[in-house]
């Protein structure tokens, strides 16, 4: 039985839609397939958690859809601070696809550990104090070289912004990039980003902050490139993201990114 303890975060609002996530899903197929196949040791029966999953499970599902196509045995849990939407997902369990009340202390049987876990939508409802502990305390059970993707999208997932943060040897998190994701649907605006941006970030675009040195430089960098709307948004986020590179800033320029309409802003480890 899982440990019994008080689920720690507050209730939020639960509002979700279907494929919201299917990009970030996406992304991390493309990014380390092998977090999600690899069966190595400890990482053998270990899980995915979707944290917050909403008003029903549909993410969780469609998530489990996904990455059984690279892993079919992949156990899959999805944990929920509110007892309804847990109620409202438990029809929908089976052996490897498990949902429990819980919060940032994720409720986990002995000896269960975790690669991956996803957090989309959930801080944003929080205040800025609240980041550090919540990322604390959900690296508890996570693997040593296990991933941690935590973001914000708009409400049908066209745009996103996440961090990556990696668990070390050492039991801690260690940040490794900011990730920007459009579809182009929306048009391509950089401001747009600012708006959803996770919480360690969307309070500091101000002067001085290196959160807003990112974006300036990266309006400055559409705009210097605006020339390439001529060819489409694809081509326009392409060429400002390598004039952004130019401009110092580590991101990755592989077309294997920028076609699909992710940034990858590799962000200095230090401090989660
Ligand atoms: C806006 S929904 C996001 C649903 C889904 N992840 C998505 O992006 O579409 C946020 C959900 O997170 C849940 N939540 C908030 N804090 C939580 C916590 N500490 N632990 C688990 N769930 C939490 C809320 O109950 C709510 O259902």
């Amino acid at each position: 039985m899982p440990r019994v303890q008080k689920p720690e975060g507050q209730p939020t609002r639960g509002k979700t839609a279907s494929n919201r996530l299917r990009r970030a899903d996406n992304f991390l197929l493309l990014y380390e397939p092998s977090l999600l196949t690899r069966t190595d040791g400890r990482f053998a029966a270990s899980l995915f958690v979707d944290l917050g999953y909403g008003f029903d499970a549909r993410t969780t599902l469609e998530s489990a859809a996904r990455f059984r196509r690279v892993n079919p045995n992949l156990p899959i849990l999805g944990v929920e601070i509110d007892k309804e939407r847990v109620d409202a997902a438990l029809p929908f369990a089976d052996a490897r696809t498990h949902f429990r009340l819980g919060g940032f202390n994720l409720p986990m049987k002995a000896g269960e550990h975790v690669r991956l876990i996803r957090a989309f939508n959930v801080l944003r409802q929080y205040e800025e104090k609240d980041f550090t502990p919540a990322y604390e305390r959900l690296a508890e059970y996570v693997l040593p070289g296990g991933l941690m993707i935590e973001g914000t999208s708009t409400p049908f997932g066209q745009l996103w912004a996440a961090n990556l943060v990696r668990m070390t040897e050492a039991r801690a998190w260690s940040r490794e990039a900011l990730v920007f994701s459009t579809n182009f649907r929306l048009g391509f605006d950089v401001e747009d980003f600012q708006t959803i941006l996770p919480k360690n970030y969307i309070h500091r675009v101000v002067p001085g902050e290196p959160i807003h040195d990112f974006f300036e430089a990266w309006k400055r960098s559409a705009a210097e490139t605006a020339h390439a709307k001529t060819f489409g948004l694809r081509q326009w986020f392409i060429a400002a993201a390598e004039a952004l590179s130019a401009k110092g800033f580590k991101v990755d320029v592989k077309k294997k990114w920028l076609a699909k309409g992710y940034l990858i802003w590799k962000v200095d480890a230090a401090g989660c």
